[in-house]
């Protein structure tokens, strides 16, 4: 019996508007908050993996961005792993019993072969789009019903932004109260078609790996910000409903005001924790010092543009449409001959569908 292959594309969340950080859990990765993000269109920034099974591997091995990591202590894999091939059992336990054979693909290991188009480990939510391409993936190598609630709940205990990136559009990750973590997982709050006016600009401004991973920050900040209990408990369950309205009623006033204020309190925990967390830099506190201005200077005092920067010091600005153009030149006016030290481009959401393909 020869390999069998299967590839997938899978886009990052971009960004997230109510931010994640904090686990209650850590091994079944159960957040402290709900949270919500928008998922970008997959053509443009993607991980793009390729599984292959066989009977011949003596062990589950992970080539990334064409170099092999050692996962032999990577629990989050493994988790994804285990999970989906407990699911598999099953189809080949039911086929059994119908007098059918299905190939015993839950015993075999895996080759991973992934590569994210874009900087691993920088603040771009890699994690996120990998693990979601990873569950995604082994799910149809494995031919398991298309559930997305259920992949999402796999894909969470890979990396806790990956439930979220196997939905495309408008995404809640719903935090949950059970102990087993059976109810924490995605749901599309709006599809991808819902808000074609608003595109996000990403301002890549480093494309290093970020001195303290977002697994390791989250933990730190739960574990010493007082700012961060008042976070969650106060003010992230009013906020997401206040989101939730504003994205429904494609309202960008209210989108714009909770994004900014969401992506500050976020860095603020940072700024909490002891010793503190600075995933901010120069160019970023400039990027929005801009959008301030700019905002300042609409002449009917409405937002024209939002800012929000995840675990990295990478901004992306949410802005609809029609201001796009005149954000560009600010930008470019800023940062004039970009490129050796930060990289400005305009990326439209909204896009595309999957594109899965197996072999
Ligand atoms: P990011 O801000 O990029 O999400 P994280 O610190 O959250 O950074 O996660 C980065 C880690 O996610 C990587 O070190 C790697 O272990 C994992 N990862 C990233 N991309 C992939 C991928 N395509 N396939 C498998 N694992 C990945
Ligand atoms: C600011 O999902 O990368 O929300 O669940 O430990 O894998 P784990 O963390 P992760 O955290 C996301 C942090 C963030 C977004 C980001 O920078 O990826
Ligand atoms: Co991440």
């Amino acid at each position: 019996m020869g390999n069998i292959l299967v590839s997938a594309h899978n886009s990052p969340h971009f960004f997230q508007v109510i931010k994640y950080w904090g686990k209650r859990d850590t091994g079944l990765i159960l957040p402290t908050n709900d949270s919500l993000s928008v998922t970008l269109s997959q053509d443009i920034l993607h991980s793009k993996t390729t599984i292959s099974a066989a009977k011949e591997y003596t062990g589950d091995r992970l080539w990334l961005n064409g170099k092999e990591e050692d996962i032999t202590k990577n629990k989050r894999m493994h988790n994804c792993f285990r999970e989906t091939r407990a699911l598999r059992k099953q189809l080949e336990e039911e086929a059994a019993q119908r007098n059918e054979t299905l190939e015993p693909l839950s015993t075999y290991h895996v080759h991973v072969c992934s590569e994210n188009n874009f900087p691993t480990a920088a603040g771009l939510a890699s994690s996120a789009s990998g693990l979601a391409a990873l569950v995604f993936t082994l799910a149809k190598l494995f031919d398991l019903p298309n559930n997305m609630s259920e992949l999402s709940r796999i894909a969470r205990q890979g990396s806790g932004s990956a439930c979220r990136s196997l939905f495309g559009g408008f995404v809640a990750w719903e935090m949950g109260s059970n102990a087993d973590g059976s109810d924490s997982l995605a749901v599309q709050v709006a599809p991808e078609t819902h808000w074609p006016e608003l595109e996000a600009l990403i301002c890549v401004v480093s494309d290093a790996k970020k001195g303290t991973s977002s697994t390791e920050g989250m933990q730190h900040t739960v574990n010493t910000s007082p700012l961060l209990q008042h976070r969650i408990k106060e003010v992230v369950p009013a906020r997401m409903a206040e989101m939730t309205k504003a994205i429904q009623n494609k309202d960008f006033q209210s989108f714009a005001d909770l994004t900014m204020k969401d992506s500050n309190q976020f860095h603020a925990v940072c700024l909490d924790t002891t010793p503190p967390i600075f995933y901010l830099n120069d160019v970023s506190r400039a990027i929005i010092r801009i959008v301030t201005e700019y905002n300042n200077s609409s002449p009917d005092g409405k937002l024209k543009a939002a800012y929000t920067f995840d675990a990295g010091p990478n901004a992306v600005i949410y802005a609809p449409k029609e201001n796009m153009r005149e954000i560009i030149q600010l930008i470019a006016h800023y940062f004039p001959g970009s490129s050796d030290t930060y990289f400005v481009d305009h990326y439209k959401l909204f896009e595309s569908t999957s594109d899965v393909r197996s072999n």
